[in-house]
């Protein structure tokens, strides 16, 4: 059992114990369905390698900055995500960003919880059948009959969010730390493993050029606010992940170095994916622009004609599974931290009240893509749709903007300065730059995305 407590006294609060640990869960966290499902198909949609230079150019001038402002946030105030703003700034307003990022974890985890659900459905599957005698068509209707039959995929779903749950009620060294420690190097390795498998096929070298080849005609103004949306949602920022975790970072560990690592692993995992899926598509001579059915219709097609296409199959969705676990723990345990801190329950009732209430999101968000396709209809999407919606393109950026605001001119020079360079032990040599991103760049980039997703909204 954790020694994580009732009281928000900084001497008994659970922490991470190494270096590694705390790369292995905020790496866990930024690594995820993100990475492996999404961002293959929507550099595919984009333009590839032009898309890929630009999303790179995000992550490094925007994404590692904001990542240190969450990170940095979270380890000065050594509280959750809306006790930290209430101990920073009392007073103000700002713990409405906390409050923001309890309703975010919410919605996030709703649909992600689905997804996640439909990996574990799909490891049986892959175990079972490998997908043999599959055609196109017949893994398009087991695609939809699976997501029609409603409790199927609830019940992957509630299974799902009872692994998060039993990991977040461990706590953090013994829960998350544990986890994630021995969960990401065995990604790392399944996806290089079909990295380089998929290399090795022949005709692959056109999944490279469709990955990596720049067409520069591609890139719109919506585009480029598409990479941007595609980097918060891929590092997990804006919502108070990153300053849950930061809070539980020790105060002699190196925040930049931490920040920077952990954008290049999400960043390099995402390119990885790309790696594994696209040589594998082109060479089975599969439709490489299927979307978001790319990994559960496509990819079940290339494994059913590839050798060894069974064991494929079961590593790619114990990868998914696995990505997608680490990330939901890091949803789940800002609401868990925030009840525990602030309401002052214990770990194993906040973790059972925050995960059965935000179930109770998740399942409908599952039935509305099943038995309640017609009846649960808003804005014109379906309530799956409209969380994913919600989340990632208003509560995320919104959120996002609101903390690098709050670092760049709340916290300020002199305060962010002592927390980066651990009272002025490290030397912070891109400090000024950092702070240039804070105060100036990265406001106005988050803003131009909201915007441009709003628009989009007005146009539903
Ligand atoms: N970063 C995760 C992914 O790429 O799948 C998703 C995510 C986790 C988004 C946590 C936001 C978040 F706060």
């Amino acid at each position: 059992m954790t020694s994580f407590s009732n009281s928000s006294d900084s001497s008994i609060r659970d922490s991470f114990g190494s270096k590694l640990g705390i790369i292995a869960a905020a790496a866990g966290s930024a690594v995820g369905l993100g990475n492996i499902w999404r961002f293959p198909y929507v550099v595919g949609e984009n333009g590839g390698g032009a898309f890929l230079l630009i999303y790179i150019g995000f992550v490094l001038l925007i994404g590692v900055p904001v990542m240190l402002a969450e990170f940095t946030i979270g380890r000065k105030a050594q509280l959750n995500a809306f006790g930290a703003f209430r101990k920073l700034a009392p007073k103000s307003l700002w713990f409405l960003i906390g409050v923001m990022g309890i309703i975010a974890a919410f919605t996030i985890l709703s649909f992600y919880s689905t997804v996640s659900g439909w990996t574990l459905q799909y490891l049986l599957e892959a175990s079972k059948t490998g997908f043999v005698g599959s055609t196109n068509e017949s893994l398009q209707t087991d695609f939809n009959s699976f997501m029609a039959n409603g409790w199927l995929p609830v019940f992957w779903q509630l299974l799902f969010m009872g692994l998060t749950a039993f990991v977040v009620y461990s706590g953090v060294k013994n829960g998350i730390e544990k986890y994630t420690k021995f969960l990401m190097p065995l990604l790392l390795i399944i996806i290089i493993v079909l990295g380089i498998n998929s290399l090795l096929l022949p005709g692959g070298a056109k999944g490279l050029e469709f990955l990596f080849k720049p067409d520069f005609s591609k890139i719109t103004m919506s585009v480029v606010l598409e990479a941007l949306g595609q980097a918060f949602f891929s590092l997990s920022i804006g919502m108070g992940v990153l300053i849950t975790y930061g809070s539980y970072i020790q105060k002699s560990d190196n925040l930049s170095n931490t920040a920077i690592s952990v954008s290049l692993t999400d960043t390099l995992i995402a390119i990885l994916a790309g790696v594994a899926i696209f040589p594998a598509v082109f060479a089975f001579n599969v439709n490489p622009g299927e979307g978001p059915g790319l990994v559960f219709i496509t990819l079940p097609l290339v494994f059913e004609q590839m050798t060894g296409g069974y064991f494929f199959a079961i590593l790619f969705f114990l990868l998914l599974a696995i990505a997608a676990l680490t990330s939901t723990i890091s949803v789940l345990e800002v609401v868990v931290a925030y009840l525990v801190e602030e309401k002052k329950m214990t770990r194993l009732k906040a973790t059972i009240i925050s995960a059965s209430s935000i179930s109770l999101v998740g399942v409908i968000c599952t039935l509305s893509l099943g038995p309640l396709k017609n009846e649960l209809i808003l804005f014109g999407m379906s309530f799956f749709d409209l969380m994913d919606y919600v989340s990632a393109n208003i509560l995320l950026p919104f959120g996002g903007f609101l903390i690098v605001v709050f670092a760049g001119w709340v916290l300020g020079r002199n305060q962010l300065h002592n927390e980066i360079s651990n009272n002025g032990v490290l030397k912070a040599s891109l400090f000024n730059f950092f702070l240039f991103v804070v105060k100036y760049l990265a406001p106005i980039a988050i803003a131009l995305v909201f915007i441009n997703q709003l628009n989009l909204f007005d146009a539903l």
